[in-house]
């Protein structure tokens, strides 16, 4: 199936576990694109308030079967410049969607759960179907293990889809 990981990413961190995601999608038959949300200019981190970010690009949501929708936390948060994109593009039209959120604490009750409870609620305004979320810390000790998790969990549920679909 086609697959569509739209990522945003400053320091490479939520870029890094969506190409280890491409990789093993593509090793189970997918075709994935990444598609990075990127602003005009330099990215001001300061920046709170979604409505004053541009974006180089906003990818067509409904231009894949299943989508992937990636970024860091922040301020215990979804990232402003989801946001920004949520807020710029059309609906998803029941879209399976994917989410993951990286964080620098170690462990998800430190933002990344309450981030992926923002990110879910507007899939769920723009009409996507949330079929699976999960988050990753980066200083926790066990990391690499969440990711080999969120790899083989979002592995099943996209074979799970591609079945539906055929
Ligand atoms: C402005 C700002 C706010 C942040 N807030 C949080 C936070 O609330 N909780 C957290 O665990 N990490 C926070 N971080 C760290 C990032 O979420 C973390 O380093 C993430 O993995 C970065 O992803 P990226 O490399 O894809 O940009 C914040 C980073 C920035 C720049």
């Amino acid at each position: 199936m086609e697959i569509g990981i739209i990522v945003h990413s400053l320091t490479g961190n939520t870029l890094s576990v969506a190409e280890r995601l491409q990789e093993r999608l593509v090793a189970d038959g997918h075709d994935v694109e990444i598609e990075q949300l990127k602003t005009i200019g330099e990215e001001n981190t300061n920046e709170n308030n979604s409505a004053n970010i541009t974006l180089r690009s906003y990818p067509d949501p409904q231009a894949h079967d299943l989508l992937i929708i990636a970024g860091p936390v922040r301020g215990a948060s979804a990232s402003p410049v989801l946001k920004h994109y949520f807020s710029r593009v059309g609906q998803f039209e029941s879209k399976p969607t994917l989410l993951f959120v990286t964080e620098f604490f170690p462990f998800p009750w430190m933002g990344g759960k309450n981030a992926l409870k923002q990110m879910t609620a507007l899939c769920d305004e723009h009409g996507a179907d949330v079929i699976g979320s999960g988050v990753i810390n980066w200083k926790n000790p066990h990391r690499e293990r969440q990711i080999t998790d969120l790899l083989q969990q979002f592995s099943d549920l996209a074979m799970r889809m591609d079945q539906k679909v055929k």
